[in-house]
């Protein structure tokens, strides 16, 4: 008994120090070999006390008694009673057991609930912005703002918000149309590049039929009707960027999209 004892204590003192040591090598950034080691450790020692507790400490004796079916005399009972007192007072509890099982335990949850810092800061309504804003002049890839004689009728070009070049979910196509057919901006159209389907690029635009088109599964979306989509798996309409032509020629964001970006996550949450 006193070795079975033994054994569930040196097994829970393996969980605390193998706890600590997760904790302390996660907090240094101490590697991942060394946090999955001690870790490993942690829960082994864990199984292990509660295997040693479950098969040593608690016994496995039957014990039965016959029920009397009239009760005792009096005085048979209450000698009876007097030696199961006695009894009772000779069962050792082994308090600091249990003492260590509860340190055991609560360093192994902690252990488990520490990693929940590498989820990094709270996404706030961030998915549900770009970079867009208003006065942002639109730029290629290459920096170089767009100005309004730049492009031909019928051409495209990929475009970013200047200062957040790359930035995928804020990439744009900027396409020309006649200008009679958007006279406030010469002609000019801006639609979000994140397909609303799947996230592909929506890098395809066919001029002699106003559509853009991605790659990915098709799906088609119309120029002229507020990117609505034509044909293709995508259910949702590609975002349309708010511009204007400033003073200096070059073409500006008068604002960020209407709607989110991308697929249309933000409908199932
Ligand atoms: S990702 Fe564009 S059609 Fe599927």
């Amino acid at each position: 008994m006193k070795r079975q004892t033994e054994t569930v204590a040196a097994s829970l003192a393996v969980t605390i120090v193998c706890s600590a040591s997760f904790i302390v090598a996660y907090a240094r950034d101490g590697g991942r070999l060394w946090e999955g080691l001690s870790l490993a450790g942690a829960a082994l020692g864990l199984c292990a006390a509660a295997l040693a507790w479950a098969f040593g400490i608690l016994t496995a004796e039957r014990v039965e008694d016959r029920i009397d079916e009239y009760p005792s005399p009096s005085h048979e009972r209450a000698a009876e009673s007097g030696e199961l007192r006695e009894d009772a007072a000779r069962v050792s509890r082994p308090f600091w057991l249990f003492g260590m099982l509860g340190a055991a335990l609560g360093s192994f949850g902690l252990a488990l609930l520490v990693p929940i810092r590498s989820l990094g800061p709270r996404p706030d309504d961030t998915l549900f912005h770009t970079k867009w804003k208003s006065g942002i002049p639109l730029v290629r890839p290459d920096g170089t703002p767009v100005r309004a004689d730049d492009l031909n009728v019928d051409s495209d070009v990929v475009v970013f918000p200047q200062d957040a070049v790359g930035d995928a979910m804020s990439q744009a196509t900027l396409v020309r149309v006649p200008a009679g057919d958007v006279p406030e901006t010469q002609g000019y159209l801006v639609y979000s590049r994140v397909c609303t389907h799947a996230g592909c690029p929506v890098a395809l635009y066919r001029a002699s039929a106003r559509e853009l088109m991605c790659p990915c599964h098709q799906s088609v979306f119309d120029v002229m009707q507020e990117g609505k989509v034509l044909a293709g798996p995508a259910d949702h309409a590609l975002p349309r960027l708010p511009i204007e032509i400033g003073d200096d020629g070059i073409l500006r964001a008068t604002g960020d999209f209407p709607q989110p970006v991308g697929p249309s996550f933000w409908e199932r949450g």
